[in-house]
């Protein structure tokens, strides 16, 4: 008897820990958001989603480190590009040299 409570009450646990566990492993930011904060907050200079030189150069297929990316994203570039250290979050810059690395041609 209360071995079968047991066995109900593990399998409640179950699946009341399941969707938490599967929101944590999702952590990142979706394509989507990331797209389109690449596209609000970049793309006015980097175009069409960094595929393109624009005011800023082609993003895509750069070989440039993730370092030097974070670092570019963060501190900016005196009189070229604007630091972005204080309005994105580091998990936002993540995303965003995640997007970069995969931009693929239109
Ligand atoms: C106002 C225009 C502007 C905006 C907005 C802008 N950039 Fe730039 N970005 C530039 C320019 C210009 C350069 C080239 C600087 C140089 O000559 O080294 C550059 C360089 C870079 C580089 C280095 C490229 C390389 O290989 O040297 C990266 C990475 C980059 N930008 C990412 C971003 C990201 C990500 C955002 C949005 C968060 C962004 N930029 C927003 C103008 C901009």
């Amino acid at each position: 008897m209360s071995k079968s409570l047991l066995g109900i009450a593990a399998v409640a646990l179950c699946l009341t820990a399941a969707p938490v566990l599967a929101a944590d492993k999702g952590g990142g930011m979706s394509d989507d958001e990331v797209e389109g904060l690449f596209a609000s907050t970049c793309g006015f200079c980097h175009q069409d989603g960094g595929r393109v030189a624009g005011k800023g150069p082609q993003l895509m297929g750069t070989k440039r480190s993730d370092a030097f990316i974070v670092n570019r994203i963060k501190h900016g570039k005196e009189g070229y590009m604007p630091a972005f250290g204080q309005a994105l979050t580091d998990r936002e810059i993540k995303g965003i040299v995640h997007y970069i690395r995969h931009l693929k041609p239109d």
